[in-house]
Parts: C-alpha cells; sequence; structure tokens
C-alpha cells in the first residue's frame, strides 16, 4: 500500500475544503495557536514512516492523553477498573455531567472528562508520585525522555476549568472520588497539558496497532486483550457524541482531543495521526475528521 501518495493526494483536497470549523476558547491558551495549522503523520508497525505539513510541530495533545492514563491505570488494576467506571457511549459531550446523576457517579466510560477524572482519581491513589511516574510511564512508551507538562496551558486550563471541577465535585459526592479532589484535578489538567507533534503521536499509539507491545523492543505495555478493549473503547466511545459517526465515516479505532488533535489506529498495521486545530460543534478537529474519513475511503483499508 503506498500511504504516502494517498495521504499527499487527501492533505490537498482536505486543505482546500472551505468550512474549517472554530478556535476552542474554553482554554484561552488553546486560541493563540495558528488556525491554518495542518499536519499528517503516519507510522507503520514494521517502522515506515510517512509525514505531511505541520507533521512535526508540537501541539497540545489534550483528551488523547486519556488514551495514556487509561493504559497505565488499566495495566495497574487490571479488571478491578471497571468497578469504577463503564465502558458505554455515553452520547453526550465531552464535559457533561447529565448521566452521573443516574448512574451514581459512575462515569459512562474512560474518555468522557468525568471518566479520565476517576481514572486520575486512581492512578493516584495506586503511584507514590502520580505526576512524575506517569510521565516516565509516557516518556517510556514514546521514547521521548524530554516529554513534560506545559504550564502555560495547565494554568490557562486551571483557571477556567469550572465544568471539571463540578464534575469532579460531583462525582466525590457519590464516593467515586477517593482522593481530594484538587489534587485530582491538578493531575487530570497537567495530563491535558502534554504537548506532541503528529510524528510523535503516531509512533506512541503504535502499541495498540502491536497488540500491546512497543514496536522498536517488543516490550509488552499492556496484554493483547488490554489492547484490544481500550482499541473497542476508542471506537466505541474516543469522540464523544460523535463516535458513531466517527466509526461509521473512518471505520477506525480513534481519539480525539480539543487541541485539534485526532490520533487513529488500524491494528497489525500502522497508527496515524493529524492535527488541524479549528473545530467542529462537537469539539473534535474539523479538517481532521475530513482527512481521515476520505484517507480510510481511498486506502480502502478499515477493520470492517
Ligand atoms: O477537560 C477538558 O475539557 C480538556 N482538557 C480536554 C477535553 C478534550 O480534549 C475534548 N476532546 N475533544
Amino acid at each position: 500500500m503506498n500511504y504516502k501518495n494517498i495521504i499527499e493526494k487527501v492533505f490537498l483536497d482536505t486543505n482546500n475544503f472551505p468550512d474549517k470549523g472554530i478556535m476552542p476558547n474554553y482554554i484561552p491558551e488553546l486560541a493563540n495557536v495558528d488556525p491554518a495549522m495542518f499536519g499528517v503523520h503516519l507510522t507503520t508497525l514494521n517502522g515506515e514512516n510517512c509525514g505531511i505539513g505541520a507533521n512535526l510541530e508540537k501541539f497540545s495533545i489534550q483528551s488523547i492523553a486519556k488514551v495514556f492514563s487509561l493504559t497505565l491505570a488499566y495495566k495497574i488494576l487490571g479488571e478491578e477498573i471497571w468497578k469504577r467506571l463503564d465502558v458505554e457511549p455515553s452520547g453526550t459531550k465531552f464535559d457533561s455531567l447529565l448521566l452521573l446523576e443516574i448512574n451514581n457517579g459512575i462515569p459512562r466510560n474512560p474518555f468522557v472528562n468525568s471518566g479520565a477524572i476517576v481514572i486520575c482519581d486512581i492512578l493516584i491513589s495506586n503511584l507514590d508520585n502520580p505526576k512524575e511516574e506517569f510521565l516516565e510511564f509516557i516518556r517510556d512508551l514514546s521514547d521521548l525522555p524530554d516529554l513534560n507538562y506545559s504550564d502555560k496551558i495547565a494554568d490557562s486550563e486551571k483557571a477556567n476549568g469550572y465544568r471539571n471541577v463540578a464534575l469532579c465535585n460531583f462525582i466525590k459526592s457519590f464516593g467515586n472520588i477517593k482522593n481530594d479532589p484538587t489534587e485530582v484535578l491538578d493531575f487530570y489538567f497537567d495530563l491535558c497539558s502534554l504537548e506532541m507533534s503528529c510524528q510523535q503521536l503516531s509512533y506512541t499509539f503504535t502499541y495498540l496497532a502491536n497488540g500491546g507491545k512497543k514496536i522498536t523492543n517488543n516490550h509488552k505495555m499492556i496484554s493483547p486483550s488490554q489492547s484490544k478493549r481500550i482499541n473497542a473503547l476508542m471506537l466505541t466511545c474516543g469522540f464523544y457524541d460523535e463516535s458513531g459517526e466517527f466509526a461509521f465515516k473512518v471505520g477506525l479505532p480513534g481519539k480525539s482531543g480539543v487541541g485539534g488533535g485526532i490520533v487513529a489506529v488500524y491494528p497489525n498495521n500502522y497508527a496515524i495521526a493529524v492535527w488541524s486545530p479549528r473545530l467542529n460543534p462537537h469539539g473534535n478537529s474539523f479538517l481532521g475528521m475530513k482527512f481521515l474519513e476520505e484517507f480510510t475511503t481511498h486506502s480502502e483499508l478499515t477493520i470492517f
């Protein structure tokens, strides 16, 4: 498969698309990014690489990091984890409080904000130095020893993250947050502040296309069953109330972030990352969604 030709063609076609979405404004720092940025990078399991546009530019990965925190928590706790959160699509926006009331503080899945906040609580309970140990885990997974949280982005969200504060306190009222909400939120905001490029993200996500193993040294990060389940959750819940649409149009497991990044995984083949900061009304990258739809249409390779 000549991925390079397809990526180049689809990149040019998508970039000409007239309506490109709007910049996020509820995290002020994210609105300071050049709206015209657009990059794509694909990494295959045998290490082949192909990128275009702003593929080497770092951006705020935001909710894409929820896949890494789930991976570490799942690795530590195993199936116990599902006592604290569910594995069902929410059909709601990523920061919705709606279903928590009827589900007694059990988030619908680990990718909506409420679920990712509970995962942070789990990590705090199970790690001596959660922020440092989580960072070490991603540094190893990504082979990026200098990867760090961005104070600028985290502080910008900390000063405005009222909905997340509400979510965390609301879940605490049901007893499903065990630690101090201030500490849980501080970790959550730091986790969301990580910055990576499309090239770095596509490489890092290859473990989910490779049954849970790193492609460079075959090191087992999680079991094949856990990798299958994380992929299943990305397919059904990775795009919040647009998850059905992503499965319908792209046909791959994926995860988006409000920084405009999207990662998609084609098991046993590749991981691909796309970045364009302008968002559609669901909080997912407008051009990123279009690109991936066209990419799997032209490559004719999906899990279906
Ligand atoms: O908690 C938030 O609202 C952000 N830090 C992350 C949300 C997000 O990335 C949603 N994704 N499309």
